[in-house]
């Protein structure tokens, strides 16, 4: 057996805007999803909206028993904004209502609420004045974390401020996945910027107000690897670390941006606007924690023909094919495991071994229903096996003495998903979306609550 520390935090993870539902009821303002469904729906796979998710606003009860069934003893969840603050000022009280009865209910069966502050859903009201485009954003979400601590503070011990933020940066700003579909390098840039920024503010309100517990961030650290150890396919590498993994690393983790990306930013004509005070307040704002979600490496190589300055990443680095990769056959994702050993020990090594967590990991699977048994049951054996594989990777690092306290799935009811709706299902239950959202357990929820109970692997 191999075992994990006493205390190791087992769970899952999802956000507001996956699975709450209720979209537009009890006060919530609508965000850019909303919006952007109203607009395009031909857009979301199988013309699933945000309205549709997992209706967690009315069956969250069912939902936390079946978290106690299963021994889970954390949950990753988001607040929704446009919900709490409707219009960015008033407090909708229904929202505390609800929020407070739902973390209540977790806790009493033992499951720690995390609880992350944005998970890509921008109210519609700050989108309209430029969203993360606008310096204005970073005031609006420190006092948006403001009020979420003080409503909530005695309730969550551990805060996270975003999930994945590069992934709205990149979507919304040059691969066209994330409202609002624009293709600007250099506006991307700005947009990481001022999310980055609106992360030290809510930091700042979170310790001048003294409260309990600690804060960290969410980051895919998605690893970077070389095609070849040929100096031009290193630097490709290093560009796209930079770019993906140390950007927001780095600020958040030892206060600084790192040297090489000011330097690429600055040779590409990319570099944001600042404001004075921006540096200091960054030296002073380092997390507490630190969640990481991994699913697949970045494999690049050299580009054919640079374009300079850059107008998309892809003209520093291209990616890269790399032919052993075994593939997840269900999503189209590599799976590697051992990156996740790799990422545990340059954590351990290169950012001061902070104390971090698993905060996201699973695989996706299409059209799961065909795995279905006579008794209703998915008989995900994939699944079990990318778990144990993943956790043994882990399991090696935190031998190793990197300072890992938790691992969490995604997700623990399958959810809705962006453009890709309900097409990939992560959940340890199955949702009938068509048959009141009825949960059932698939084969892995059994395999993973006799991991839990032992606290180990085999
Ligand atoms: C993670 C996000 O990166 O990937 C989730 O934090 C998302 O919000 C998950 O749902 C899975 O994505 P997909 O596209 O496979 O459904």
């Amino acid at each position: 057996m191999k075992k994990f520390p006493d205390g190791f935090l087992w769970g899952a993870a999802a956000s507001a805007p996956q699975t709450e539902g209720a979209a537009l009821i009890d006060g919530k303002a609508p965000t850019t999803w909303d919006k952007w469904f109203e607009m395009n729906p031909e857009k979301f796979y199988k013309g699933v909206g945000p309205k549709d998710t997992s209706n967690v606003y009315q069956q969250y009860a069912e939902d936390v028993q079946l978290m106690e069934d299963m021994s889970l003893n954390s949950y990753r969840t988001s607040i929704s904004w446009a919900r709490l603050l409707p219009d960015g000022k008033t407090l909708n009280q229904q929202a505390v209502d609800f929020y407070r009865n739902y973390f209540v209910s977790l806790i009493e069966k033992g499951v720690e609420p995390i609880i992350n502050l944005f998970h890509f859903d921008m109210p519609w009201w700050l989108m309209e004045k430029g969203g993360w485009e606008s310096r204005e954003s970073v005031e609006d979400f420190g006092y948006y974390a403001k009020v979420a601590f003080e409503q909530f503070g005695d309730l969550v011990h551990r805060w996270t401020t975003f999930n994945e933020p590069i992934v709205h940066v990149e979507c919304g700003y040059l691969f066209e996945f994330h409202y609002p579909a624009v293709v600007d390098f250099k506006r991307a840039v700005q947009v990481g910027y001022h999310t980055l920024m609106a992360h030290t503010q809510a930091v700042e309100e979170f310790r001048r107000g003294k409260h309990t517990g600690e804060i960290g961030i969410i980051l895919n650290l998605t690893p970077v690897y070389s095609k070849s150890d040929a100096p031009e396919d290193i630097k490709a590498k290093d560009m796209a670390d930079a770019l993906n993994v140390k950007s927001f690393l780095d600020p958040v983790v030892l206060g600084h941006f790192p040297t090489e990306l000011v330097q690429l930013l600055k040779e590409n004509n990319l570099l944001p606007a600042t404001e004075t005070g921006d540096k200091e307040k960054l030296a002073q704002t380092t997390i507490d924690f630190l969640g990481v979600n991994y699913y697949q490496p970045k494999r690049v190589q050299a580009v054919n023909q640079p374009a300079v300055p850059a107008k998309m990443p892809s003209d520093l680095y291209a990616e890269y094919d790399w032919p052993e990769k075994k593939i997840n056959p269900y999503r189209g994702w590599e799976i590697y495991p051992e990156a996740l050993y790799d990422i545990a020990m340059r954590i351990k090594n290169d950012y001061k071994n902070i104390p971090w967590y698993v905060s996201e990991n699973g695989m996706g699977v299409a059209e799961e229903e065909r795995f279905v048994d006579e008794d209703g049951v998915i008989q995900d054996d994939y699944r079990i096996e990318f778990v144990q594989d993943h956790l043994a990777e882990l399991h090696k690092a935190v031998e190793q003495g990197s300072h890992c306290f938790g691992y969490h799935m995604w997700t623990f009811v399958d959810c809705w998903s962006w453009l890709n709706g309900y097409r990939n299902r992560y959940g340890f239950y199955r949702v009938d979306i068509e048959n009141d959202f009825k949960r059932t357990p698939k084969k892995s929820s059994f395999w993973m609550k006799t991991v839990i109970e032992n606290n180990a692997i085999d």
